[in-house]
């Protein structure tokens, strides 16, 4: 049987060292420090600026295998939850760990609707935001703001606290994103219907007008279960990353799910949608395809909704929403845009330059496509995101608060800067001139 350790020789000292590998094939950074070169030495650290290669927790939510195109939550193939289960029942399991029965879903759907309301507040300090703020600028704002209408979230280390606030959360945020967007409009806020669906609530909440009861369309509200159900988690990415930093200081979780909220406002997370809606409409035309698929290949630009950290191989949601599309076009009318993305995807799947790189298409190359077709502004796609990320963010949150090996999230550094330097009286210092190349560089 292989030992499960790692030899390492330390050429500065010749002194050996057995690194114990783990379940994972890991081995703990911490166990570098005894590689020493003299007794006060700090001991090795290894240096991985964006953690490319480093786990940084023990996780049982998400599974992804980017070489093979693989997402499961929970076990569970993101292909067959696509297409058997809906976002609640997804947002349960990724939550709690199993698949609900019937009573528990029926109570976890009822638990999840008696929170659809805010408070009244919320809308006044809604109205406090410039006519044309960002509507993701206004969810960041106000999921934080959540944390003052909930003083009793502060107890992080109480089950039935924790239990609450989740509950809480995904109730809320189809209403607060759903509030943002009309406040864009200058429409009145729409409150809840708990008669309809959770995605068909918040299409009620975005699109009412003056019938009294708003119908969604059975099309396009199956179409956003199946995009909530594809973006509810996605493992340690940035924006769950930062969810487990910031709990690492132990707030209460609405101060943990702005900052997520923040991290996924970015045009390379939550924002990339954006950007390849943006791309597809500069191409214009298919006949213009050849000539950006250069400017890509000189590296003049990037294919945006294209490559993936971790997936280097079709992304498997992808695949769903590539199909999904053609059912949504038939209730709102083609996008003409899908035209370009079919063949743009045809010619660089063909290309030696995607192939040798392991570039495909990721989720962010059709959920664009299918959202302004449905109508949807560009400015509201990462909060279309960030409404079923929040099971996500609960869950990967609650299992770091759980997890007795974390700590408060505190990398290390290598400093690079002066070494001691001592203070000079402010008419004594250098000119600017001299300086300048030192101050331009801090900013
Ligand atoms: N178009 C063209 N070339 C690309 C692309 C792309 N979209 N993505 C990566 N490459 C190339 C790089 O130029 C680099 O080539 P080189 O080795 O010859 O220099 C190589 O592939 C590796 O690229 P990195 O930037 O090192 O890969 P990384 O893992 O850091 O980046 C990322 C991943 C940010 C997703 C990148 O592929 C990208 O910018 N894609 C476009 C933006 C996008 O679609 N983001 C959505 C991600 S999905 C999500 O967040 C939900």
């Amino acid at each position: 049987m292989a030992n499960n350790t790692l030899s390492v020789t330390d050429n500065r000292t010749g002194k050996k060292y057995e690194l114990p590998i783990e379940e994972g094939d890991v081995i703990r950074a911490a166990d570098l420090r005894q590689i020493k070169v003299g007794k006060d030495d700090f001991g090795l650290m290894s240096y991985d600026p964006a953690f490319t290669n480093t786990a940084s927790c023990r996780s049982r939510i998400t599974y992804i295998d980017g070489d093979k195109g693989i997402l499961r939550y929970r076990g569970y193939p993101i292909e067959e939850l696509a297409e058997k289960s809906n976002y609640l029942e997804v947002a349960y399991l990724i939550v709690k760990g199993e698949l609900p029965d019937r009573e528990h879903y029926e109570r976890w759907e009822n638990n999840i609707k008696i929170h659809t309301m805010v408070h009244e507040n919320i809308k006044k300090f809604m109205e406090g935001y410039r006519y044309d703020a960002h509507p993701m600028g206004m969810l960041l704002g106000t999921v934080g703001a959540l944390s003052t209408f909930y003083p009793d979230a502060n107890d992080i280390h109480d089950l039935e606290s924790r239990r609450l606030q989740t509950r809480r959360l995904i109730g809320k945020m189809p209403t607060l994103a759903a509030f943002a967007y009309r406040h864009t409009k200058g429409l009145p806020y729409v409150y809840p219907d708990n008669d309809l669906s959770y995605t068909g609530n918040l299409l009620s909440m975005l699109f009412k007008m003056t019938e009294l009861k708003y119908k969604p369309d059975p099309v396009l509200e199956r179409a956003l279960d199946v995009l909530f159900i594809l973006h509810a988690d996605h493992e340690q990415n940035c924006s769950a990353n930062a969810m487990r930093a910031v709990g690492s200081s132990q707030p209460d979780p609405y101060a943990c799910a702005a900052a997520a909220v923040a991290a996924l406002y970015g045009p390379l997370h939550g924002g990339a949608n954006e950007a390849a809606i943006r791309m597809l409409m500069e191409i214009g035309s298919v006949s213009n395809i050849p000539a950006m698929i250069r400017k890509v290949k000189e590296g003049e630009r990037r294919l945006m909704g294209f490559g993936h950290r971790v997936y280097k191989n079709y992304d498997p949601r992808a695949k769903i929403l590539k199909e999904m599309a053609a059912q949504v076009f038939e209730v709102t009318g083609r996008n003409p845009l899908i035209d370009i993305a079919i063949e743009l995807e045809r010619i660089a799947l063909q290309d030696e330059y995607f192939i040798s790189h392991k570039l495909y298409p990721n989720v962010d190359f059709y959920s664009g496509i299918i959202y302004q077709a449905m109508g949807f502004p560009m400015t509201m796609f990462p909060v279309l995101f960030a409404i079923p990320r929040t099971s996500g963010w609960m869950a990967q949150w609650a299992e770091m608060v759980r997890d007795s090996e974390q700590k408060i999230a505190r990398p290390r550094q290598i400093y690079v800067g002066e070494p001691i330097r001592h203070y000079s009286e402010l008419a004594s210092r250098p000119k600017p001139t001299q300086r300048e190349d030192a101050v331009s560089e801090a900013i």
